[in-house]
């Protein structure tokens, strides 16, 4: 049979976002961009448009979906906190300061939210992206948009029209494509920060949880309650250090250790490993000749003649020039031709480390299922 036959998708133009919110009011389903990914947009109110989502995906019905909103009150109407109250107060304040932008915030919710929308954990997720397309998307279709990211499920996210096409070309989405230069669509090019606010009956403190690292820090966080003077009702806590802990998989359902995967193997070489300075031997030389390398700052730079393929996320280091191209860069990785193996170097942790450093090594190490060797093998 003839491989376009089972094309369904359709792109878009910016022209048609009056059409595109018609089509979410309606149950239908409409893939936009956001300053951090491409999201898979639906009703976020209409069970049989989530479900569509999830089957679109492949994604499991245990990882929830992340609501998009433009007027902050549409969250507050999905989340269940008493203006007055401590919880309430935080909410907003968080809101005020990360709003628009990428920030997603994960609160106790309302009864009416769709129980499928938050995978049954009574939490539901918001957030208000700041990308022009998306904030008119959400006004022209009326209502809250729920949108994981457009790719399939645990492959790498999608950054550009072209990758959500490559991934849904066969669901029946339409694909709204930008005339934007590429690294203006995405601008940040990693998901949004998740955090969870908790509050139980018999502690006196809240407690919130960053369960997924992105461009806002737990330590922005930390600041924006203690201006508020709110800082001493909640403990702010970091889950996702512990990427490869089982724990996360439970707090935090959909962060599992493999995510974000090129359909090559992907693994980490150790900084030991590419700091030693020893000429690779005639077998590394031989495993490089067919492996892409996918360095930042020059890490690995002195392997680069002998790989198939390199590329540097940034030469300079830079975090925020690195996450706007590695989903890119990962779906090119895993088509070039004749490889059978990307190779990423071990970014160092510490202290000063910024909040775009911890995401793309997050994003790396779920890319590599957590894999880290000590020689080039
Ligand atoms: O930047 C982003 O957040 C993008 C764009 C499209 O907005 N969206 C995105 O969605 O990355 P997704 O589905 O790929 O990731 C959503 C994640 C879930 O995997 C889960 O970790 C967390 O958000 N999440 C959502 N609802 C939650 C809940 N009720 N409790 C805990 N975590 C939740
Ligand atoms: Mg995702």
């Amino acid at each position: 049979a003839n491989k376009s036959e089972k094309v369904k998708a359709k792109l878009v133009s910016v022209d048609s976002l009056e059409e595109c919110g018609e089509r979410l009011r309606q149950g239908g389903l409409v893939a936009f961009p956001t300053e951090t990914v491409y999201g898979l947009g639906c009703n976020a109110l209409d069970q049989d448009a989530i479900m569509k989502v999830f089957k679109a995906k492949e994604r499991p019905l245990t990882d929830p979906l992340i609501t998009h909103v433009t007027k902050h009150s549409d969250a507050y109407e999905l989340w269940n906190a008493e203006e007055s109250s401590i919880e309430g107060k935080a909410l907003r304040q968080l809101c005020d300061k990360f709003w628009p932008g990428p920030f997603t915030l994960v609160a106790k919710a309302a009864p009416h939210v769709p129980q499928t929308l938050m995978a049954n954990t009574g939490f539901v997720a918001c957030r208000a992206p700041q990308h022009p397309i998306s904030i008119a998307l959400i006004d022209a279709a009326k209502v809250p948009i729920a949108a994981p990211s457009a790719n399939k499920f645990g492959h790498v996210s999608p950054t550009r029209a072209s990758h959500v096409w490559d991934d849904l070309h066969a669901e029946d989405v339409w694909i709204i494509d930008t005339t934007e230069s590429d690294s203006e669509v995405c601008a940040v090019g990693v998901e949004s920060s998740v955090v969870k606010m908790e509050l139980s009956e018999n502690s006196e403190k809240g407690t919130i949880t960053l369960l997924r690292q992105g461009a806002v820090s737990a330590s922005a966080i930390q600041g924006c309650l203690e201006e508020a003077g709110i800082a001493d009702n909640f403990d702010v806590i970091s889950r996702t250090k512990k990427a490869v802990d089982e724990t996360v998989a439970e707090v935090a359902p959909g962060q599992n250790i493999r995510h974000y995967s090129p359909n090559i193997v992907s693994r980490i070489i150790s900084q030991s490993c590419y700091t030693s300075n020893k000429d690779p031997t005639h077998e590394e030389v031989e495993v490089l000749s067919k492996t892409v390398l996918i360095d930042f700052g020059g890490k690995l730079s002195s392997w680069e003649k002998h790989a198939i393929a390199y590329r540097d996320l940034s030469k300079s280091e830079n975090s925020a020039e690195a996450t706007k191209s590695v989903f890119d860069i990962l779906r090119w990785a895993e088509q070039v031709d004749d490889a059978t193996q990307i190779l990423f170097p071990e970014i160092p942790d510490g202290p000063s480390v910024d909040a775009l450093t911890l995401a793309l090594k997050d994003r790396l190490t779920r890319a590599a299922s957590g894999v880290v060797i000590s020689r080039i093998n």
